[in-house]
């Protein structure tokens, strides 16, 4: 094990905050009860990775497959984030926090998505952690999305089609000006990508743990740093 300060510190990690509802059911309680656990772990993992050095961190809260649970949990999981915006604006100015939201926000009630609009303008000015909650969010609706706002830019002639390549298309998508993820973890023991930032962690490296998301602490944040420090990183090269 590297002694923690000789650590290369991934600039953007991502997270899939996989395993509340089997950390609720262990305790044999209802799945609302992970969700919440869930959300207190994310206020403390982002407060360890800020203090590591991390300056972006990108967490899926809520994906566009998510509406298919039961109503209740959706309902439970929404709150919850209502609730986390709320407090959002206090914890940023604390902990230097510029706080954005990726995804199709269209799609949430009218107070979330003023609550959104809220705390983007008001941490706009913080340049310490940078945090990005995927809501309502799917990689590949990200990309027809990005798509569609490609097509009306061209149908207004604002943009050259021929002269689109990567960094132009990049322009378009919710992560158009953060960095891509040098570090995926993956909480919950699924060794999988769920629609997950598919465009931006065509280089990322994954790291799966079977720890819950509610269990997952400062201590697992730096074995996956550890991990991520022993790949020798070649982008496609020999
Ligand atoms: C996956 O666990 C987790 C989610 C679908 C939601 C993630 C939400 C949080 C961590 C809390 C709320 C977030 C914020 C920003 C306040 P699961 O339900 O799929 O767990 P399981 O695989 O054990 O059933």
């Amino acid at each position: 094990m590297a002694n923690e300060k000789d650590l290369i510190i991934p600039g953007h990690i991502a997270i899939i905050m996989d395993g509340n509802g089997r950390w609720a059911k262990k305790r044999l309680m209802p799945r609302g009860y992970g969700h919440q656990a869930g959300g207190k772990t994310l206020e403390k993992v982002s407060e360890d990775a800020y203090r590591l050095g991390v300056k972006y961190l990108t967490v899926y809260a809520f994906s566009t497959e998510n509406w298919s649970r039961p109503q209740q949990e959706v309902d439970t999981l929404m709150n919850l984030l209502r609730d986390y915006l709320k407090d959002s604006v206090k914890n940023a100015k604390k902990n230097n926090m510029r706080v954005r939201v990726i995804g199709d926000i269209s799609r949430l009630d009218t107070d979330i998505q003023d609550q959104i609009r809220l705390i983007e303008k008001d941490s706009a000015q913080y340049d310490g952690l940078n945090l990005q909650i995927a809501i309502n969010y799917g990689g590949r609706d990200e990309l027809v999305r990005a798509a569609k706002k490609m097509a009306k830019a061209y149908m207004a002639g604002e943009t050259d089609i021929g002269a689109v390549g990567e960094a132009e298309f990049n322009g378009y998508l919710d992560t158009c000006d953060i960095p891509e993820p040098e570090l995926l973890i993956r909480t919950g023991g699924e060794i999988r990508v769920s629609n997950f930032l598919l465009w931006q962690m065509a280089y990322t490296e994954f790291y799966f743990t079977d720890v819950f998301w509610p269990d997952f602490d400062r201590a697992e944040l730096v074995k996956a740093i550890e991990y991520y420090n022993g790949i020798e990183r070649r982008f496609g090269n020999a």
